[in-house]
């Protein structure tokens, strides 16, 4: 735990926030009974398991395991600290975090992220103040005004100018105190290759700065204002910017993607910039980097369950073949695509400048599915010869076998049949046969899914009754009483469940009913997983039902005494004395456990 934040802060913190607010900013959730649904944001789902319990503050995803408190769910999704996570809750709440000198070291640990986004927000100021200058913007605000920008736009995504020369901006960092080391950190300068120094990476570009969710500037692009090469520069992949995570424009794109439950995704730079000038809001750019899984997980918190992507790329061979990449992570996230395809040589900024938003919107009602996307292209691309129909039910059989719903796979079986004109079943029969093939191109819809959601019954019936236990702990805290006067914990076979056992038992003495403060006890994500699922896990405990699993829990553990009885018998009966010894310590054990006399659970 962060020790320059106090814990009745923490506290205080914890109490005012709403996880349910802090969860539906990212993911859309639909109630349930008590609870609220929706698709999780850290794993592939088609069908919601991810719940959140207003009344416990937890959630828990039922399909890959993930649970926690509202803290937890800001790290984990928003990749804080947990000191970061607290001071956003601290500030959506308007708690004030009193400020106390830190050690040298916790400041270290703790800074070099904030110090990074501090750098990068003076860097936005100065590139800004250097854009707005009459005497050294001018050339950079024309050229925004020549492509169409509003002063607005310019405004709204903080465009700024990164002026000529070799070290502007190092030395107003410097006036400013900062250090060198950290700005080159942050990627904002380079160090010289011959000798000591450093110099800007951004020199005479039109800057653009890349925020993040949390509106936090995480990196930044610099565009030319001519043809010289290369045309854009990007800061490099820092503690703060991960490339594969990044999406430009989401921090003004994520209320109108819930909204419209679908959101664009384009290409370029200027492209999201004349998408949101269109008043198409609901629009991120990949910024020329391949789409990953990751951005995907995170696109589908935003536009939910039942919402859509619109990849729009150039029509040329390249955007083609984006596309095409992109549709098969699209696939194996279980978000749909659509394609929109542009008249040749249109970007999407070019489209809108040229042809204005209804034309743009009417063309996206014409965007073509994944499947009949792919088929087309891969006519395009391989002709319709005989080796090309081959290589076209090549391409395609891992995306026909992908779709999940057994009508829609073989209405698409069908139709590429027709179009390609070759006989239905012989398609079949191909995507039949890479079913067969465990290969690791091959992807099989629900299958992850499954794997997760029912993790092979390794524990026996000993496990099941301790988790059943803890549940009821959890669920039916009046019986916590019990369990603790018996001392059923002490035979938990599984260290875990009795750790976490023990931990409610102390907790609950302390902090009565308060799963999301219980959570917090433990950083391992394993154990937050297992108490956020057996607080929430489906199950109606009453007084008689729990009066019956203790009976059950009492009775195991005398079996198992008994078992244990007997085979020390049978041990001393064929004189093995390996056997014996281990018998006996397991006997021992028991006994200093905490197990009384025998019997003595049998109440
Ligand atoms: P494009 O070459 O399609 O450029 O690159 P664009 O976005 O249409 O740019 P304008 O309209 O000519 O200004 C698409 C995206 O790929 C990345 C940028 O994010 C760009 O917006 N890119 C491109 C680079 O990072 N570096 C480059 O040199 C070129
Ligand atoms: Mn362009």
């Amino acid at each position: 735990m962060a020790a320059h934040i106090p814990d009745e802060k923490i506290k205080a913190i914890k109490n005012a926030s709403d996880i349910v607010d802090i969860v539906s900013e990212s993911v859309s959730l639909r109630r349930a009974g008590r609870n609220l649904l929706g698709l999780c944001p850290f794993h592939a789902e088609k069908t919601p398991s991810f719940t959140v319990s207003p009344d416990k503050q937890i959630f828990h995803c039922f399909g890959c395991g993930a649970g926690g408190n509202a803290i937890d769910f800001l790290m984990k999704h928003g990749g804080l600290s947990f000191p970061e996570a607290v001071g956003d809750l601290a500030k959506r709440y308007g708690i004030d975090l009193p400020t106390r000198k830190m050690s040298p070291d916790e400041k270290k640990k703790l800074t070099e992220r904030e110090t990074i986004l501090t750098l990068n927000g003076n860097a936005v100021s100065f590139y800004r103040e250097c854009l707005i200058s009459e005497a050294r913007g001018r050339q950079a605000k024309e050229y925004l005004l020549k492509r169409g920008m509003t002063g607005k736009t310019i405004d709204e995504f903080n465009l700024g100018f990164a002026p000529d020369g070799w070290d502007q901006l190092l030395r107003h960092l410097r006036e400013q105190k900062k250090s060198a080391r950290m700005a080159r950190r942050a990627g904002l300068i380079v160090a010289r290759k011959k000798g000591d120094g450093h110099y800007d990476r951004f020199r005479n570009r039109i800057i653009f700065p890349i925020f993040n969710g949390q509106n936090q500037p995480v990196g930044f692009g610099g565009r030319v204002m001519d043809d010289a090469l290369p045309k854009y520069l990007n800061s490099p992949e820092t503690p703060v910017y991960t490339k594969s995570r990044s999406l430009y424009g989401l921090n003004r794109a994520r209320q109108k993607c819930r909204e419209m439950q679908t959101v664009y995704v384009v290409e370029g730079y200027f492209d999201l910039l004349a998408m949101h000038q269109f008043g198409i809001e609901n629009t991120v750019a990949t910024l020329g980097t391949s789409l990953t899984a990751d951005h995907v997980q995170t696109l589908k918190g935003f536009v939910g369950e039942a919402g859509k992507a619109i990849l729009v790329y150039d029509s040329d061979q390249a955007g083609i073949k984006a596309a095409q990449r992109s549709v098969a992570i699209f696939q194996k996230g279980l978000i749909e695509a659509r394609i929109l395809v542009l008249p040749k040589d249109h970007d999407p900024d070019s489209f809108l400048m040229a042809q204005g938003s209804d034309d743009f919107l009417k063309a996206a009602e014409q965007s073509m599915g994944m499947i009949p996307f792919m088929v087309e292209s891969a006519i395009e691309q391989y002709g319709l010869s005989i080796d090309g129909r081959v290589r076209i039910v090549n391409d395609l059989k891992s995306a026909i076998l992908a779709i999940g719903d057994p009508v829609a796979r073989s209405l698409r079986v069908k139709q590429l049949a027709e179009r390609i004109g070759v006989d239905e079943t012989v398609i079949l029969q191909k995507v039949r046969r890479t079913a067969l093939t465990p290969s690791k191109a091959v992807w099989m819809p629900g299958r992850q899914d499954m794997n997760k959601a029912a993790p092979a019954p390794i524990h026996g019936e000993t496990y099941r009754l301790e988790r059943q236990m803890v549940a009821m702990m959890l669920q039916f805290p009046e019986m916590i009483n019990d369990v603790e006067r018996r001392r059923f914990t002490d035979h938990f076979t599984d260290p875990v469940l009795a750790e976490i056992g023990k931990g409610i038992i102390d907790h609950f003495a302390h902090a009565g009913g308060d799963i999301a403060g219980l959570v917090s006890r433990w950083e391992d994500p394993e154990k937050k997983a297992v108490v956020s699922r057996l607080s929430l896990i489906d199950e109606h405990w009453d007084r008689n039902g729990c009066m019956n699993l203790i009976n059950q829990f009492a009775a195991s553990i005398r079996r198992r005494d008994n078992t244990l009885l007997k085979s020390i018998e049978a041990a001393e009966k064929s004189g093995d004395e390996n056997l014996l010894a281990a018998l006996l310590r397991e006997k021992q054990q028991q006994a200093r456990s905490g197990m009384k006399k025998q019997g003595n659970t049998n109440q």
